[in-house]
């Protein structure tokens, strides 16, 4: 039962380990949750008002408890079934000995990368960081401590750290979990707080199936146990490999669709919505683009090939390894594309990238789709390359290109430039490439219902009330108020405006400062190809044939 629990400290203070302990600790409030990190700089800016994560609601959770602040009638709402009489237990810490020597419960969230040397190099997940986390854990832990792994590790992991522990403490008794996490970037607190899921794998001993129990408990606080699935460990520990490689794998699929689309008159996005509306497939993870980035994709399938590997399986590893090629091959075509479209020849050109993180509305560059794009790019000698995102930061754009650039013979950096400003890094553009599918790159078009204003100004993208037509033009874009919107003929009356589009990148105005031949690549299959033709762009768009 979950009352024999007092405190949990979790090990590792990053995407998977933060958010984590903030939900345990909110939904739990009389047990203390401590965050332990080796990094004091992290630790420091996990007890600042900045939090090193960015995770829409995740300040809220975190200011009630790590704070103490009240619970406003909204987030009661918004956060149903979350105990309102609380106390400040969440706490944040590098004095690593006494937090796990106090805790009931340690949970591993370190990072579990892909190893870069030796045998398995490129394939087998490098455990250094694990294994050293886990040596202070055998070291410090309270006998009967229920220690769970979180981070992504191969199978066998738990059966491995159960030798290690029974070799550095013999004769204590301690019990190894697998749970997994499911958190996706940009909605880490949504998969928290309404997990599809929840995993939990253990050893087949009554103390094991036991341990398992106390975990379920933890969770049923706040979801449902019909969602919480308790199973072996290697199956809980291998089900989370195949969960990435699953949804990579329809990515990469659809991909593959999207070479055979840009041959021939089909249109991927026509393809994906068909196919899609089989509720056998369903339409999630179908959107063709320049492939997965991320951090995770890449490294879990290496880590399934490398465990086919080693267990004789060449061909499964080989199937395998076929969802990295595509997705790599994506790029490369990609890249053909944009020289092909300038006659093989880039000497010259200014070619402007939209969009640095490996997915939208992040600032996260690991395994950014655009530094392959940018090698290839620049192998061909542009005259410049520039790159704007509204999320990412120059120096974690530089730390992922560098490395990139220096493969490239001859490659000079000083011809790729970051700007802050999206004008500045397309004017004077031949092509505008997008990468990252953001909503601020989108032809803003429609117009959307806004029912939280009250009064409304001038209203619409172009900075000019609209006079209550239904359709109007302003620098050669056509606007039109969705079917749905009543327009008084004043703004301040009827509510509807077109969405709010202050960050959104201005088309026209890219247009107007771009050289001929002002292509735009749409890298993500979102852009509204009619519109932008109508700006005066040429438009080549990733699975459709232009
Ligand atoms: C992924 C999984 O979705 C999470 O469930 C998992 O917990 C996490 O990895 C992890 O192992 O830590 P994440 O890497 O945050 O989450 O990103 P996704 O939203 O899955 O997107 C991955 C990549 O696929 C992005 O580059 C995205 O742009 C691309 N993508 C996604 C497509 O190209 N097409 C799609 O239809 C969907």
């Amino acid at each position: 039962r979950t009352e024999s629990i007092r405190n949990i400290c979790v090990v590792g203070a990053g995407y998977v380990g933060g958010p984590t302990a903030a939900v345990l600790a909110l939904h739990h409030p009389t047990i203390t949750v401590e965050v332990l990190d080796k990094d004091p700089s992290r630790i420091q800016r996990w007890e600042s008002p900045h939090l090193p994560v960015h995770e829409p609601g995740l300040d809220t959770v975190v200011r009630i408890v790590r704070d103490g602040a009240e619970m406003t009638e909204e987030t009661i709402l918004s956060l149903s079934s979350v105990p309102t009489k609380r106390r400040q237990n969440l706490f944040f810490t590098c004095e690593s000995a006494k937090s796990i020597a106090r805790a009931d419960i340690i949970l591993m969230a370190v990072n579990t990368p892909t190893k870069t040397f030796g045998i398995g190099a490129g394939c087998a997940t490098n455990m250094t960081v694990f294994d050293g986390a886990m040596r202070e854990v055998a070291t410090h832990a309270k006998p009967g401590a229920i220690i769970v792994e979180k981070s992504t590790v191969p199978g066998g992991t738990a059966e491995r750290v159960r030798k290690m522990l029974s070799t550095l403490r013999p004769g204590v008794p301690f019990e190894v979990l697998s749970n997994p996490e499911f958190l996706a970037e940009g909605s880490a607190v949504k998969n928290l707080t309404t997990p599809d899921r929840i995993l939990i794998g253990s050893a087949p001993t009554p103390s094991g199936r036991q341990a398992a129990q106390t975990l379920t408990n933890l969770y049923a606080a706040w979801v449902p146990r019909d969602r919480i699935l308790e199973t072996n460990a290697w199956s809980s520990e291998l089900a989370k490999l195949v969960a990435n490689a699953m949804l990579a794998q329809r990515i990469s699929s659809i991909n593959a669709i999207s070479a055979i689309c840009e041959k021939t008159g089909a249109n991927v996005n026509e393809i994906s919505d068909a196919i899609g509306r089989d509720v056998r497939i369903g339409p999630q993870f179908l959107k063709a683009g320049l492939g997965w980035g991320g951090s995770c994709f890449r490294k879990d399938i290496a880590s399934i090939c490398w465990i086919c590997e080693s267990l004789g399986l060449s061909e499964e590893a080989h199937y395998w390894r076929q969802i990295t090629v595509i997705n790599e091959r994506q790029r490369q075509r990609f890249a053909r594309r944009v020289i092909d479209r300038f006659d093989g020849n880039l000497v010259g050109r200014k070619l402007a990238i939209l969009g640095f993180a490996f997915k939208k509305n992040t600032g996260d560059t690991r395994e950014s789709l655009a530094v392959d794009v940018i090698r290839m790019l620049l192998e061909e000698r542009p005259a410049e390359i520039t790159i704007f995102d509204p999320y990412c930061r120059e120096e974690d754009i530089l730390r992922e290109l560098e490395p990139a650039i220096a493969q490239v013979p001859h490659g000079d950096m000083s011809i790729v430039k970051i700007h802050a400003d999206p004008y500045l890094a397309c004017s004077h553009a031949h092509a505008v490439l997008v990468v990252t599918d953001c909503d601020q790159f989108r032809l803003s078009k429609r117009s959307s219902m806004r029912s939280d204003l009250d009064s409304v100004g001038g209203c619409d993208v172009t900075g000019t009330a609209h006079t209550g037509a239904r359709s109007w033009t302003h620098a050669g874009v056509s606007y039109q108020l969705a079917p749905q919107a009543k327009c008084a003929g004043d703004c301040r009356d009827c509510h509807m405006i077109l969405a709010p589009q202050s960050e959104a990148i201005e088309w026209p105005r890219i247009a107007y400062n771009m050289e001929e031949p002002k292509w735009v690549f749409d890298g993500r299959g979102v852009l509204d190809v009619g519109g932008l033709e109508k700006l005066g762009f040429r438009v080549d768009a990733v699975g459709r044939a232009n």
